[in-house]
C-alpha cells in the first residue's frame, strides 16, 4: 500500500470549504487551488536534504541551510492539475515541468492521453505529481506509469480530494508513491464523480461549464 498523508491543517480545511461550495466562481476557485496547493507542496518537500554552506551576513561569518542539490521536476496532469502548479514553482523556482494531458472518456470513465512532454533529464529528478482529483484513480495511475518510463528518482502524487476507491487502485497499480491529499472523501457516484466532491475541477478553474 501506498504511505497516504491527509492534511489536517486548519487553514487547508478552511480554504476546502470555500473550494468545495457551488457557489464559488472561477476566479476564487483559481485562487484557493493555488493557496492549498502551495500550503501542500510546503509539507510534501518536508523530507528535502538540506546542508550547510558558508555565507557572510552584514555582520559576520556564519554557516547557514541550503537545499542540498536535489532536483525536482513538478508533472501536472492537464488540465486541472495546471491550476496547481504555479504555487509549486513559486515555492521551488527551480524545478523542471512535464506535463501529461489526459482526459477522461465520458462514457467508459477510462483515462485518454493526448499529450506527454517530459524534461529530458527527468531520471536525475524526484517528480510530484498535480492533479486536484483522484477519482477511479485511473488518471493518476495511467500518468505515473507513463512517468515511470523515463526513470525518475521517486514519485510523489499530490491531490486536493481523493475518493477511497482512487486510493486504492493508484496504491495497487503504484505502492511505491507516496500520496498526498487535503481530504478523502466518501465514495464515486454512477458517473465516478466524488461524493460530496467539488465538481469538475477542470471546468471549474477554466469556466468551461
Ligand atoms: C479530471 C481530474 C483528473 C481525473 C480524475 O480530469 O482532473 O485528471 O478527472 O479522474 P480519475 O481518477 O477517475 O481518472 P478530466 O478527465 O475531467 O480532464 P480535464 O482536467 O481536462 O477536465
Ligand atoms: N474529475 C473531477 O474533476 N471531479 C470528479 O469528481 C471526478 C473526476
Amino acid at each position: 500500500m501506498s504511505k497516504i498523508t491527509i492534511f489536517d491543517h486548519p487553514l487547508i480545511q478552511h480554504k476546502l470549504s470555500i473550494l468545495r461550495d457551488k457557489s464559488t466562481g472561477s476566479k476564487q476557485f483559481r485562487e484557493l487551488i493555488s493557496e492549498i496547493a502551495m500550503l501542500m507542496c510546503y509539507e510534501a518537500t518536508r523530507d528535502l536534504e538540506l546542508e550547510e554552506v558558508e555565507i557572510v551576513t552584514p555582520m559576520c561569518k556564519t554557516t547557514a541551510k541550503r537545499l542540498a542539490g536535489r532536483k525536482l521536476a513538478f508533472v501536472p496532469i492537464l488540465r486541472a492539475g495546471c491550476g496547481m502548479l504555479d504555487a509549486m514553482l513559486n515555492m521551488v523556482p527551480a524545478a523542471k515541468v512535464g506535463h501529461i494531458g489526459l482526459y477522461r472518456d465520458e462514457e467508459t470513465h477510462k483515462p485518454v492521453e493526448y499529450y506527454n512532454k517530459l524534461p529530458s533529464d527527468i531520471s536525475e529528478r524526484d517528480v510530484f505529481v498535480l492533479d486536484p482529483m483522484l477519482a477511479t484513480g485511473g488518471s493518476a495511475s495511467d500518468a505515473i506509469s507513463i512517468i515511470k518510463r523515463s526513470n525518475p528518482r521517486s514519485i510523489k502524487f499530490l491531490c486536493i480530494i481523493a475518493a477511497p476507491e482512487g486510493i486504492e487502485v493508484l496504491s495497487q497499480a503504484h505502492p511505491d508513491v507516496q500520496i498526498f491529499c487535503a481530504a478523502k472523501d466518501s465514495h464515486l457516484n454512477e458517473n465516478c464523480y466524488i461524493i460530496p466532491g467539488l465538481g469538475d475541477a477542470g471546468d471549474r478553474i477554466y469556466g468551461t461549464k
